[in-house]
């Protein structure tokens, strides 16, 4: 059993974001599953947005583009709160020591979909591989932070644990997790005053998505199963160009190269955007995803093409060194051959429900960053905002938290974890069986564009995997592979249930059964 002020569940940039604030007051845990830089954190590249630039940009500017890639289902305080702490927050990171780019003496400001100014402040094109590594570095120096890899949180502690049934859903508070010690095997008990979730997305749950392996929806399940409130499960955002070669596992071609000018064409060379949208190439996210998907299914294509052929090779070179490189390695010379690029799953705008605070519906309980809803990204968010969510709503739930964490008592009467019952199971295959499945299912019925019907056939499928791994996992010794797929499991209903439940396509939730709404749907 251990026992923390405050336990952090993930290392990306909003877990290491709230443990340096947090470990200013009291003693901090930072559980995380793999090695502490595995992140989605760590894979962006387009940068993070902040008006920096005052004589062409304004805030009025980049809350407006927040509002209309939002689709009118953005929290406008919200909004306006966190775009007017971008500058400030941007140059604390510079103050821990990210190396942004610039160019003459100042910051290079890059541009992407949905924006209507050059605001994007970024590390070439590997953005989050420098931040995550500052941040890594001064976590890992500060003498109140322990940091647990290889950890994986299972369940939150509640009421429930202590054999406690509570009449009202706001009485539930929670008081730690159950953390699986990988090389051990073994459970543990991790208690704190509060508890802070911040295990990013779930991109996995998709069969194509740019998001590494970590991306399974754990804080969502987790929150779920604690009976947290969930919000926004069906704005799942479509990345318009992963590169289209197999074995390069959907490697994101930044949006940053199109705010760069790079044009997409067809397989005839045919520039294409201006047929769907007037902003083209830098409409935001949701209508470039769904022209190319348009594309792809009327002309039986397989792949889109981004072509930066016409512009400066060593400007390219030296500009997106990260994009050359990896291109290069699969037998692709950007600065001569178009890109092959196809939409992938890459971000989620919905999950646990919290206020600006980071409050969950649960007491002792905060969220940020992807696992969050905090009310900022609506229906659509706009590029390189979920960096400055990340860091903003973090430090926001570390105000709250280290005000009030002092009152709160440590509950120590939580049993240890139960494994009687369970023994080793030799079926491990059907895991990445019933994985792949899963990720097929949404990728072919809940994907860029959906249906009643396709969405239907989706919850047929994933009504029959939740009852055969449930089963697997109330007879098995746990791992996290079938914990992962369990969570995985539980955030596909809680996406095909949403989509189900909104009956107007808004958004990145297009139903082809319903027209698209912009009012406030
Ligand atoms: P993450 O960085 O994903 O961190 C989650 C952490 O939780 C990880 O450490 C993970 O291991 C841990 N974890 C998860 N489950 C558990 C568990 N059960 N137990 C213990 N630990 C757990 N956004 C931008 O604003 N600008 C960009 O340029 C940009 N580019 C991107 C490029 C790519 C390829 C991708 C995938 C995303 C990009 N994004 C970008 C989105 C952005 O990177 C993420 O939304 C953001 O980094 C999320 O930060 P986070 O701290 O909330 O989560
Ligand atoms: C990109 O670089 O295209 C990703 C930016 C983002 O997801 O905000």
């Amino acid at each position: 059993m251990y026992t923390f002020d405050f336990l952090v569940i993930g290392s990306g940039l909003a877990g290491l974001s709230f443990a340096l604030k947090a470990a200013e007051f009291g003693t901090v845990a930072v559980v995380t599953k793999r090695e502490i830089m595995e992140a989605n954190t760590r894979y962006a590249q387009g940068g993070i947005s902040g008006v920096m630039d005052f004589d062409s940009d304004s805030f009025e500017k980049h809350i407006n583009d927040t509002l209309v890639a939002g689709a009118g289902l953005c929290d406008k305080e919200t909004v306006e709160r966190m775009v007017k702490e971008a500058p400030r927050l941007i140059r604390e990171l510079m103050d821990h020591g990210v190396n942004f780019t610039r160019k003459n003496g100042k910051l290079h400001l890059g541009r992407e979909g949905g924006h209507s100014e050059h605001r994007v402040v970024h590390a070439e094109d590997a953005t989050g591989q420098e931040i995550e590594s500052i941040m890594v570095s001064k976590v890992r120096n500060h003498p109140n932070i322990e940091v647990f890899e290889h950890h994986f949180a299972m369940e939150l502690l509640t009421e429930h644990h202590l054999g406690k049934k509570v009449k009202y859903l706001k009485q539930i508070n929670c008081f730690g997790a159950y953390v699986l010690e990988k090389s051990s095997g073994k459970v543990h008990t991790m208690l704190s005053r509060v508890t802070v979730i911040a295990a990013g997305g779930a991109g996995q749950v998709y069969q194509y998505t740019t998001n590494p392996e970590i991306a399974t929806g754990d804080g969502i399940a987790m929150a779920y199963r604690a009976k947290a409130k969930i919000r926004n499960m069906e704005f799942v955002q479509f990345h318009p160009t992963s590169l289209n070669i197999p074995e390069s596992d959907s490697f994101l071609i930044s949006e940053a190269l199109r705010g760069h000018g790079a044009i997409l064409r067809n397989s005839d060379g045919v520039a294409f955007m201006e047929q769907y949208d007037e902003r083209k190439e830098l409409a935001p996210r949701d209508i470039v995803a769904r022209a190319i998907d348009d594309q792809l299914k009327k002309r039986g294509d397989k792949s889109v093409y981004l072509d930066v052929t016409f512009m400066d090779a060593e400007e390219i070179k030296t500009s997106f060194p990260s994009i050359y490189k990896t291109c290069l390695k699969y037998g692709i010379d950007i600065t001569s051959q178009y890109i092959p690029v196809v939409p992938a799953a890459h971000y989620f705008c919905g999950g646990i429900e919290t206020d600006i605070d980071g409050q969950t519906s649960i007491n002792r309980l905060l969220a940020c960053g992807e696992t969050a809803c905090t009310g900022v990204h609506g229906a659509n968010r706009l590029a390189s905002n979920s960096l400055l969510e990340a860091l903003f709503f973090a430090e926001q739930a570390a105000n709250k938290a280290c005000a009030v964490f002092k009152e709160i008592e440590i509950q120590k009467d939580i049993p240890d974890w139960d494994e009687s019952g369970t023994f080793n199971n030799n079926e491990w295959v059907l895991i990445s069986h019933n994985r792949e499945e899963l990720q097929q299912v949404m990728w072919d019925y809940v994907g860029i564009v959906r249906s009643d019907l396709r969405l239907q056939r989706a919850i047929r499928r994933q009504t029959l995997l939740y009852e055969e791994v449930e089963d697997f996992y109330n007879r098995t010794r746990i791992t996290i592979p079938l914990c992962e797929l369990r969570n995985m499991i539980s955030v596909a209903y809680l996406i095909i249930k949403a989509a189900m439940k909104r009956k107007k396509s808004c958004g990145l939730h297009y139903n082809i059964d319903y027209e698209m709404n912009t009012e406030k749907a």
